[in-house]
């Protein structure tokens, strides 16, 4: 494993205070092995992408988004999922971050990217995440293939505080953690 500190960006696709996703990765942070350093972005404040306000240059929270991603080593997403698929709230703000002025480099070109998800549903989000990792096909997004987490029966699996309690689910994350520790530097040298 690469000893050097993997800066990774973590991201939530739902904006509710009680969510299963946002605990999900505040449940990797707090599992990280030693060599990765966790920050969560929060994406309330990212605007509906429009042409037009693009044009005009790119609002203050998506040039941050933008920054953050760029500075990362890796992205952590956790996703819900919504009828099947990725809610708008990530995929809205994939589409802003996959954009980029003529001549620059996108911000999610070359990035190594790891997937997870909660949902109190049987399927874990596995069918948002599968619409996730085809996005990340067009924007040359790196996603890491295995191991998958898919987190279903979520309402059984964190406490009241959010704190994620199954243990079977925090080795799963662990697992999933060290895999990107260990693939991530070798995405960058090739990307
Ligand atoms: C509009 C909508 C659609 C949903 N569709 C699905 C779905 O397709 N599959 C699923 O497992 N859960 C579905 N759910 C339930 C979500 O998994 C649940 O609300 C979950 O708590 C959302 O994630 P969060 O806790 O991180 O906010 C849906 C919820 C909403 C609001």
């Amino acid at each position: 494993m690469n000893e050097e500190t993997l800066r990774v960006l973590g991201i939530a696709g739902s904006l509710r205070v009680g969510s299963y996703n946002r605990w999900l990765l505040r449940a990797a942070q707090e599992l990280a092995p030693a060599t990765m350093q966790i920050h969560a972005f929060d994406l309330a404040a990212i605007p509906l992408y429009n042409g037009d306000v693009e044009e005009r240059g790119d609002p203050e929270p998506v040039l941050a988004l933008k920054g953050a991603i760029r500075e990362a080593g890796a992205l952590l997403i956790a996703t819900p999922e919504y009828n099947y698929g990725v809610p708008g709230v990530l995929k809205n703000a994939i589409d802003w971050a996959s954009r980029a002025a003529r001549g620059e480099r996108p911000v999610l070109s070359g990035k190594p990217v790891a997937i997870m998800g909660a949902s109190p549903g049987p399927g874990g989000t596995i069918r948002a995440q599968l619409q996730l990792r085809q996005a990340f096909v067009f924007t040359q997004t790196y996603a890491l293939a295995a191991p998958e987490v898919a987190v279903s029966r979520a309402h059984e699996k964190f406490d009241a505080t959010g704190r994620l309690t199954d243990e079977p689910t925090r080795e799963y994350v662990k697992k999933l953690l060290l895999r990107l520790a260990d693939w991530a530097p070798r995405v960058r040298g090739i990307a």
